[in-house]
């Protein structure tokens, strides 16, 4: 058979799109055995599959012309509606996405051009960062820790720069698990409003918090005080089922609009049949779902924390998250995630290590595990194979 030298016809764009980290490592994590704290995978116990399964049927039986038929870019009437009523906005201000990772993509496509600035947290949602390469920005970097950006540095950052946008996952990060506090969002909005920026802020963990309630959002804020320049994106995928793959961005009309046309070139539309099972998901118990599922992230995180205060050497740092995923790790300087992943993987048990999660390189030391999708058997277990693994790499250093 004749041979085609394929990177020579690829686009420019191509070259910028590099294989993900975590879809690489995930590959080498789902050996039988392997204890895995990498992928952000959702618990799948908590997955509705009896109702979807009923509702599903109901769906195809009932409104089959509507399901399987093509649908409306910007979502499907009633779930656009509901998410509008969810959030506090107009249906008009909402744009359904196939996954956030979707509208992460479409804000490349529509604020970015090659060498555009764009402002992260370091580290950030590695899917963000895989998603804005493509468009061949220039990235700006803050640092970001348990009470998110670093404020000092992003205000030094826009004195120098105006970012097309600034990507923000104001609480519980992925990966650090930070959560910025309220005056800290009320701070940063200042900064935002006194130069006409844009904000980004995805709130994929919004439903997850431990605590009583959860914080205003960055968009809440916004409106409040009338700033239209905050673009809010949510997702069902850690509320109701990641696979489904229905999720939401909110910001002014004239963003959705601008949107809504580079959906049009993306996939047209999001799978009509999910969107309404996701509606007819959420008319029930959807209130008594999320607390459970905050109870079930909450006691997760309680077990793995307490496993790690008893199983971690010292001179290891790690986040107490108030609500998401993730435990932020920190080994010491000198140590690097990458060796102990090597290690880890030999005794069974993974993660992900942070470095990619830097869009302007660092981190070498820093690793996330993720407790949502083990039990606690499998999480204490999982813990003690990774102090093991990083005894051996404390031995060999
Ligand atoms: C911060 C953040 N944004 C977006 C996504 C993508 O979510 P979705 O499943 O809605 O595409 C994730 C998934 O892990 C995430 O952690």
């Amino acid at each position: 058979m004749k041979t085609l030298d394929w990177n020579t016809l690829f686009g420019k764009g191509a070259g910028r799109i590099q294989a993900s980290t975590i879809r690489e490592l995930l590959k080498l994590t789902q050996r039988p055995g392997v204890i895995s704290f990498a992928g952000g995978l959702p618990a799948p116990e908590l997955f509705p599959k009896e109702e979807a399964a009923r509702k599903a049927a109901e769906i195809l039986k009932e409104k089959g012309e509507v399901a399987l038929q093509y649908g409306p870019t910007e979502g499907y009437g009633p779930l656009r509606t509901w998410v509008a009523e969810w959030i506090g906005v107009k249906p008009e201000e909402v744009l359904i996405t196939t996954g956030s990772q979707q509208a992460l993509d479409l804000l490349g496509k529509v604020f970015l051009d090659e060498g555009s600035p764009v402002l992260l947290e370091a580290p950030s949602y590695m899917g963000a960062i895989q998603a804005f390469r493509a468009y061949g920005p220039r990235f700006l970097t803050v640092p970001a820790g348990e009470e998110g950006p670093d404020l000092e540095a992003l205000e030094a950052t826009l004195k120098r720069e105006r970012p097309r946008f600034l990507y923000l996952i104001p609480s519980f990060q992925n990966p650090s698990g930070g959560l910025m506090p309220l005056r800290a969002r009320k701070r940063l909005l200042e900064m935002v409003m006194a130069q006409g920026l844009v904000v980004v802020e995805d709130d994929a963990y919004r439903e997850l918090y431990f605590g009583e309630s959860r914080l205003p959002s960055l968009f809440e804020l916004a409106r409040e005080v009338g700033y239209p320049g905050v673009i809010y994106l949510s997702s069902f995928s850690k509320i109701l089922s990641p696979g489904l793959r229905v999720a939401f961005a909110v910001a002014h009309p004239e963003a959705i609009t601008k949107l809504t046309q580079a959906k049009q070139g993306s996939d047209l539309h999001t799978p009509v049949l999910n969107q309404m099972l996701v509606h007819e998901l959420v008319q029930e118990g959807f209130p008594e779902r999320l607390s459970k599922i905050r109870a079930t992230y909450r006691a997760k995180a309680g077990t793995m924390l307490e496993a790690l205060d008893q199983e971690m050497p010292k001179g290891v740092r790690y986040t107490r998250p108030q609500g998401g995923m993730f435990v932020w790790m920190e080994l010491p300087q000198g140590l690097s995630a990458e060796a102990l992943f090597r290690q880890a993987i030999a005794q069974d048990v993974a993660f992900v290590p942070g470095g990619p999660f830097f869009a302007g390189g660092g981190g070498e030391n820093t690793l996330r595990l993720s407790y949502a999708t083990m039990g606690p058997e499998g999480i204490v277990e999982g813990v003690r194979r990774l102090a093991k693994a990083l005894k051996r790499l404390l031995a060999l250093a």
